[in-house]
Order: C-alpha cells, then sequence, then structure tokens
C-alpha cells in the first residue's frame, strides 16, 4: 500500500472568538475517515510566531515550522478580511520561507457573500512565488451555513466538496513526493 500522504491543515485565523476552528473540526473528522492521508491540525493560534520576519523564533515557532516541513501537502483553511486573506496567514507563510517548496496546496475558505474566495485568489500567487503548486478544487463556505453543532448544514455536499479536494490534492501531493525523492538538485537545494 502506498504510503499515506501527510497533509497539514492550518488554520489561518488567530483572533478571540474566530470561527476557523469549528470549520478546522468538521474538516478534520471528514479527513480522518480516510486511510490514504494523515492529516494535522497545524493551529495558528498555537504558534507563537513574531509580528515581523525573523528566523529567530521561539521553541513553538521552531515546533510549528518543523510540523510544516514534515508535510506533503497542505490545506489552508482561510477567512476573508477585508477582500484578502488575514495578515497572520501571510506572516506564517513567510516565516515558513522554504517548506512549501515542490509540495501542493488546497484552500478551504469562509466569509461572507463571496465565501472566501477572494482570500484563495490572493493566495494563489503568493504560494507560487514560494515554489509551490496550488490546487484547483476548493472548499467554500457562504455566510456561515453550520448547526449548532458545528457541523455544515449541507452536510452531504460539504462532504463532497472536500472529498474532490483532497482527491486532487492526493493527486498532486503523490506525483510531487516522487518527484522530489527522485530530484537529487532538489534534495540538496531543500
Ligand atoms: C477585519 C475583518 C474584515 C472582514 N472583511 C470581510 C470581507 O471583505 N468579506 C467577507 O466576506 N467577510 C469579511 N469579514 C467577515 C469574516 O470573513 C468573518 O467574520 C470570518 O468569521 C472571519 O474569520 P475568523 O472568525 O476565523 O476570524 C471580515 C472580518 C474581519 C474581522
Amino acid at each position: 500500500m502506498t504510503t499515506p500522504l501527510r497533509i497539514a491543515l492550518i488554520i489561518g485565523s488567530t483572533r478571540e472568538g474566530r470561527f476557523g476552528p469549528t470549520v478546522a473540526r468538521w474538516f478534520e473528522a471528514v479527513a480522518g475517515r480516510r486511510t490514504d492521508i494523515e492529516l494535522t491540525v497545524a493551529d495558528l493560534a498555537d504558534a507563537d510566531l513574531p509580528a515581523h520576519w525573523t528566523s529567530d523564533l521561539s521553541p513553538r515557532g521552531r515546533a510549528f515550522v518543523e510540523q510544516l516541513a514534515g508535510a506533503d501537502a497542505y490545506v489552508v483553511l482561510t477567512p476573508e478580511y477585508n477582500h484578502s486573506f488575514p495578515a497572520s496567514l501571510k506572516q506564517a507563510i513567510d516565516t515558513a520561507g522554504r517548506v512549501w517548496r515542490r509540495k501542493p496546496v488546497g484552500f478551504v475558505s469562509y466569509g461572507g457573500l463571496s465565501g472566501g474566495l477572494r482570500a484563495v485568489e490572493q493566495l494563489r500567487p503568493v504560494f507560487a512565488e514560494l515554489h509551490a503548486t496550488t490546487v484547483r478544487e476548493t472548499v467554500s463556505f457562504h455566510q456561515f451555513p453550520f448547526d449548532e453543532a458545528g457541523q455544515p448544514r449541507d452536510h452531504e455536499g460539504a462532504e463532497q466538496a472536500a472529498t474532490v479536494l483532497l482527491d486532487d490534492l492526493l493527486w498532486w501531493g503523490r506525483a510531487l513526493r516522487t518527484a522530489r525523492g527522485n530530484d537529487e538538485a532538489w534534495s540538496e537545494a531543500a
């Protein structure tokens, strides 16, 4: 059997009372029903990253970057803040620097009318600059369609969208994992 793809789910917002963990718990449960992936949650609220870019990180900051470095692929969970993504997320992407190289990134977004899709579209060129591949399929939640139990009201539709995203990420993740393993120049540079 192929080794499961290691995916880090990054919770991109950090503010008190944020909605992100509700979406993250649902996504984690969906991913947990699969045997072809292993998903861990990387929560920016726990990462203790400094407000400015520096290579001098706290032990928790270093552990966060190491967690990301150990993943084969990423799912970035982002809300929309003023038609873009949160500053906390940009800081984490910049700080983690080289971990993204030659790996795929998928998105789960949420927000008002646009469901966070404007944030997603602005994240794509950022990841391209970092030599990551962003995958086409996305999951997006418009106007917080979750019930009191923290489940999407359209449970089936949401789960189907998550499955399509994870399948897409799995294809790219396996292909790029193999390519990285076969590329001596890449491993020397990494
Ligand atoms: C500073 C700020 C700006 C926002 N701007 C937008 C926006 O441009 N479009 C939108 O659909 N929602 C916007 N929202 C609503 C957020 O997407 C929504 O509150 C979401 O829950 C924020 O994610 P969080 O709860 O994980 O922090 C904004 C929220 C904040 C705090």
